[in-house]
This record gives C-alpha cells, sequence and structure tokens, in this order.
C-alpha cells in the first residue's frame, strides 16, 4: 500500500477523516479538507450585486444593481476596518416603486442618504407600523420583523445605508435559511408605539468620574441634522454627542458634532465602527503608533468608513458650520457584547492613552497634525478657534525636519482592555 495513511490503523483513519475515497490501488485517498469558509462572503457573492471593497465609500456614488432579496437594487460597501462582526450594503429603490417584505436574524440600521419614502414594519403583535423619512433620518428595523421601503416619490431615487452584523449572525449559524426565514418572533425588541413615530426616551448615565453620556432610546430618529446633542468636551472642547439605543438592540450607534474652528482628538478603539459623514466636510486622519505617515481620508455627506482595530483616528472639521457624523458599531450602550466596547461605554474612549485610555490629548499630540488642518482652514477660509490650545504661529513655523519621522505620541499604558 503506497500510502502512509492506509487502513491498517483504525485510529489514524479516523483522526484524517473517514469520508476518504479508495482509488485504483486500494489506498484511500484523502478529500480536500472543508476548511477556511467564510458563510458571511460566501452569501454576499451569491447574491449577485456588486461588491465594492475600499477603505471608505462615497454611498451616493456606488454601482448599485438588481437585487433579488429586496426586488430593488443594492450594493455591498465593504470596508477594510470593518472587523469580524459588522457590515454595510446600499439599498436603492426607484421611484414610486417599493421593496419586496423581507425579515432577518440580524440587525440592521437603516441611514437615509438621499430621497424619501416610507417603511412598513410588521411587529410580533399583529399590528404594523408606518412611518415616513427623508434624508439623514435613520431606523433601526427590530429583530427579524418583516419590513418594506417605499419610495414616495416620483423623481429621485431612494438610497439608503444599511449597516448591519450580519457576518457574525451568518457565520455563527452558516444557515441562510434559518437567517432569512425564521419564524421566531421577538416581541420584547418591537419597541413602543411612539418609537416609531420619532419619539423617545432620553436617559444619561455616568461610570466613575467619567463625563455624563446621554442616551436616547428610539426606533427612529425624523434627521440627524437638527436632533439635539449634548455636550461631550472630554472628547474636544464644543464637541456634542448622543448615544443611541435602537430597537433594544446590540449595535450601537451615536451622532457627533465638531464645531466649526474645531477638531476632536484622536482615539482608537475596536474595528467595525462605520462612521457616516452627516452636514458639513473636513477629513479623518488615521494612523497606527510607529507610523511616519497619516492616512487621510476627506469626508462630507455620503461618505462612510471604517476605522481599523486600534488605528488612530481623529476627526477634523474645516467647513464654515459644524459638522456631525453617525457612527454605527457593534455593542451598544445597553448590551456592550465585547470587552472592548464595555470600555468605551464606561468612558476609557475619552481618556488619554498615558491614564490607561485611548484617546491622545491635544497637548500631547504631534505637531504635524495641527499644522495640517491650520494649512486647510487656509483653503476654506475658515478660522481656528483652538490658539488657546496650540501656539499656533509657532506650529506654522515649524522647519521641515519637524515634520518627518514616526508620529509622536505618549508613550500608552494598559491595559488597554
Ligand atoms: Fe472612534
Amino acid at each position: 500500500m503506497g500510502n502512509s495513511t492506509g487502513g491498517a490503523n483504525p485510529s489514524t483513519n479516523n483522526s484524517i477523516g473517514s469520508t476518504g475515497n479508495t482509488d485504483n490501488n486500494g489506498a484511500t485517498a484523502i478529500n480536500e479538507a472543508r476548511v477556511l469558509i467564510d458563510p458571511y462572503h460566501d452569501w454576499a457573492e451569491g447574491e449577485n450585486i456588486p461588491i465594492h471593497l475600499d477603505f471608505g465609500h462615497n454611498l451616493l456614488e456606488l454601482e448599485t444593481g438588481p437585487w433579488g432579496r429586496y426586488e430593488a437594487r443594492g450594493c455591498f460597501a465593504h470596508t477594510h476596518g470593518a472587523g469580524d462582526f459588522m457590515s454595510n450594503y446600499v439599498l436603492e429603490v426607484a421611484p414610486c416603486n417599493k421593496t419586496r417584505p423581507v425579515k432577518h436574524l440580524y440587525e440592521v440600521f437603516c441611514y437615509v442618504l438621499a430621497g424619501h419614502g416610507s417603511t412598513k414594519v410588521w411587529l410580533p403583535s399583529g399590528e404594523t407600523r408606518v412611518f415616513e423619512w427623508g434624508p439623514q433620518a435613520v431606523f433601526a428595523i427590530p429583530l427579524n420583523c418583516q419590513y418594506q421601503i417605499f419610495n414616495s416619490t416620483s423623481l429621485e431615487s431612494v438610497r439608503i445605508s444599511c449597516t448591519n452584523d450580519a457576518p457574525i449572525t451568518i457565520n455563527l449559524y452558516h444557515n441562510i435559511d434559518f437567517v432569512f426565514n425564521n419564524p421566531f418572533e421577538f416581541p420584547e425588541r418591537a419597541g413602543q408605539s411612539k418609537h416609531f413615530d420619532g419619539e423617545g426616551d432620553h436617559t444619561a448615565y455616568s461610570h466613575g468620574n467619567n463625563a455624563k453620556r446621554n442616551v436616547w432610546e428610539t426606533n427612529f430618529v425624523h434627521d440627524l441634522t437638527s436632533f439635539k446633542l449634548y455636550e461631550l468636551e472630554a472628547r474636544g472642547k464644543g464637541s456634542m454627542s448622543m448615544s443611541f439605543v435602537l430597537a433594544d438592540g446590540t449595535m450601537h450607534a451615536h451622532v457627533s458634532q465638531i464645531p466649526k474652528g474645531r477638531y476632536k482628538k484622536a482615539h482608537r478603539h475596536a474595528a467595525g465602527t462605520h462612521v457616516h459623514a452627516i452636514d458639513g466636510s473636513g477629513y479623518s486622519l488615521l494612523w497606527h503608533e510607529g507610523d511616519s505617515e497619516f492616512k487621510e481620508f476627506p469626508w462630507k455627506h455620503g461618505f462612510m468608513y471604517t476605522p481599523p482595530f486600534w488605528m488612530f483616528h481623529q476627526h477634523f472639521n474645516t467647513c464654515p458650520n459644524p459638522a456631525r457624523y453617525l457612527a454605527c458599531s457593534l455593542g451598544s450602550r445597553r448590551y456592550p457584547f465585547i470587552s472592548l466596547r464595555r470600555k468605551s461605554a464606561e468612558g476609557a474612549g475619552s481618556l488619554s492613552i498615558s491614564q490607561g485610555g485611548r484617546q491622545l490629548e491635544y497637548e500631547d499630540q504631534d505637531p504635524r497634525i495641527h499644522r495640517k488642518w491650520l494649512e486647510a482652514l487656509r483653503e476654506t477660509g475658515v478660522t481656528s478657534e483652538m490658539g488657546e490650545i496650540f501656539d499656533e504661529p509657532a506650529i506654522l513655523e515649524l522647519p521641515p525636519e519637524a515634520m518627518t519621522g514616526v508620529i509622536r505620541q505618549p508613550r500608552s499604558i494598559g491595559p488597554a482592555i
């Protein structure tokens, strides 16, 4: 028998799998192992719509294709920093058209990029809810409820960014019928009637000595550009924020506002936070500890990207108005799910890395960061409001040799998680 794994020893056979076939010589051939499977990506490939993969995207311009699952158009907007749990697809509904009713066992937050329409949701109680929305609205579908999206206009397509946790759900069960055709109902996730009308419940919490965090519980927010936010100065003077618990979900969302003439402090965290620019314009810088160059991602409404795992990122407003963004990730304030998210919810995201947190304070940051922003403001004609923090004339006079080398920052002390 020319095969060293041949059948003399039954225990050896079992250890390599017993599904081998016998070849012409009577030896047992070893079948190809079924390994390294990614059911989520296999499912995405099988949906037969465009799959875009990049650091970030302009979701308003991504090519879509006919999507049988929704009887509408769509594409996947995958990102390098999405991590293992989260993903995004874009849904496009033509004027005077509607999707097929759909339900699934993964959570989804729908952020309206363009167009006006409505959503119908079938609740476990047998009731239905219908709510109307326009650009910059966000809504969540209660878990496994059937829903249908309508374009109520005759001129403009509806475009919706659907941030979801399909990767963790599909990879966990790897049975598409279980995920998309499951009769189990979650009445506790349905939410109050007012939560579909744009109303909600405002609560707040603080952990230890950290700043108070505001939380708005609902299923639907009409307009993220005007929604009332609250101060969160720990992320930078003038920063405003509101965290959302949507449809009692495990996914998190928050809206932050960067004031005119200012920018936020850098920080880092787990992968998968899908950052959508809502209004205003500016850019984000990203870098890993030890890097010498910054990655730059410019943004305005329609742009979305995901800071990769543990990569520092910092958001800069360069426009003459406040700038808002929506961030969606796994691990809500209510259900943090992973220890890194629990630490964020407890305030580590706004605590200095020199104190065991994940934030770079202004006084610790590399001077290139402020210099670059001042140069960007020259282009837009906006005046810096940060002169009380930085010696801006000195930063503008920095010699070229001060603008190279490894990006400077204080030593990070643990534990990080
Ligand atoms: Fe972040």
